[in-house]
């Protein structure tokens, strides 16, 4: 089962799980995500938070083997003006599927986190031992599903991975499945949109400590990130516990290097101007990604910074208006 698979990580990893010859069902209330993103998948459309003896009972009816679990709220400033809609959606809704998983004996739990955890690195890489001090409601939900699966484990033993992600970026290598956010504030598709549609963006902050004073973030592609919650499945076969791995490259790129890639990439230039710093951004978020090499055999294959911008560029200027179109 694949919840929250219609969305942007869950349908890379929905496909590749039924490409691998998984029988998948996602489970997403597509307030977020489309049916056209897993063209031939089975979809049910249950809402996690309000709908959960609908969860419950459909667990006991299809006994599944394995959870992924991608379906949250994840736009930082929202979670700063809106918490309860956080803690409701991303940690009630969470704990609803982990009952329910936990009911249907379910042997293999994969959880969707977030570097967020984090917060204002103390040292970089991080790695996951970092003590967790979220700057944002939205960190601290993925700090708290992480706890609830820690106690789970320990009462329960209900094994589960929970993966940080770091910036999960790039789309389909030909371009048909890509980032379609209803609202969308993420650096890469702001700079490539702004390219299309002619228009200027911002950069937020220029006087941080870093190279050349714009912020560092360490770019994933999603279809690397998707490769890792195979490993993790596998991994919870012969392993057993609540495990924590991080998904980053180890290496970060500033604001104004990846402006500098959309410009390679596209052959056009791109307008921004400097904007004040945007509240609670860290300098630099930087993966230590050891933990998930040793243990999972995990390696990124795609995510060079010019295969992920090549990639989105090819997916926005072919879906201007995402799965609308
Ligand atoms: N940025 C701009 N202009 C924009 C959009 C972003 O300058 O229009 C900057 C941000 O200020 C930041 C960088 O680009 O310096 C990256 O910002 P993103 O919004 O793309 O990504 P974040 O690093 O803020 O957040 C991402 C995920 C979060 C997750 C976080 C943790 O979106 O869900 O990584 O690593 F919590």
């Amino acid at each position: 089962m694949v919840i929250g698979g219609a969305g942007y990580v869950g349908s890379f990893t929905a496909n590749r799980l039924a490409q691998n010859g998984f029988e998948v069902v996602v489970v997403d209330d597509l307030s977020s995500g489309y049916k056209d993103a897993i063209p031939g998948l089975r979809v049910e459309n249950i809402d996690i938070v309000s709908e959960s003896a609908k969860l419950t009972n459909f667990f006991q009816k299809e006994k599944f083997d394995s959870i992924v679990h991608f379906a949250a709220l994840l736009q930082v400033a929202q979670s700063m003006q809106e918490p309860g809609l956080y803690f409701r959606h991303n940690v009630a809704g969470s704990l609803n599927v982990i009952e329910a998983a936990v009911r249907g004996k379910v042997s293999g739990f994969v959880f969707s986190s977030s570097a967020a955890v984090y917060g204002n690195p103390q040292k970089l890489p991080i790695p996951e031992e970092h003590p967790k001090n979220p700057t944002s409601v939205y960190g601290e939900t993925k700090v708290m599903v992480e706890k609830i699966l820690e106690w789970y484990w320990k009462i329960f033993q209900f094994p589960s991975v929970s993966i940080r992600y770091f910036n999960a970026s790039g789309a389909s290598k030909d371009g048909k499945i890509g980032e379609d956010h209803p609202q969308e504030t993420h650096l890469i598709p702001k700079i490539i949109r702004a390219v299309v549609n002619s228009q200027e963006m911002t950069i937020f902050g220029k006087d941080y400590s870093t190279p050349d004073g714009t912020c560092v973030r360490d770019y994933i592609h999603v279809e690397d990130l998707t490769t890792i919650h195979i490993k993790a499945l596998e991994y919870l076969q012969k392993h057993k516990g609540a495990f924590v791995f991080n998904a980053g490259t180890g290496k970060g790129y500033s604001n104004l290097e990846v402006v500098k890639m959309v410009e390679k990439i596209s052959g056009k230039k791109v307008k921004f101007s400097f904007g004040e710093r945007r509240p609670g951004d860290p300098a630099q978020l930087v993966a230590d990604p050891s933990r998930a090499k040793q243990e999972l055999g995990w390696q990124t294959v795609h995510s060079k910074l010019e295969n992920i911008v090549s990639s989105a560029w090819l997916w926005h200027t072919t879906h201007k208006d995402g799965y609308k179109k």
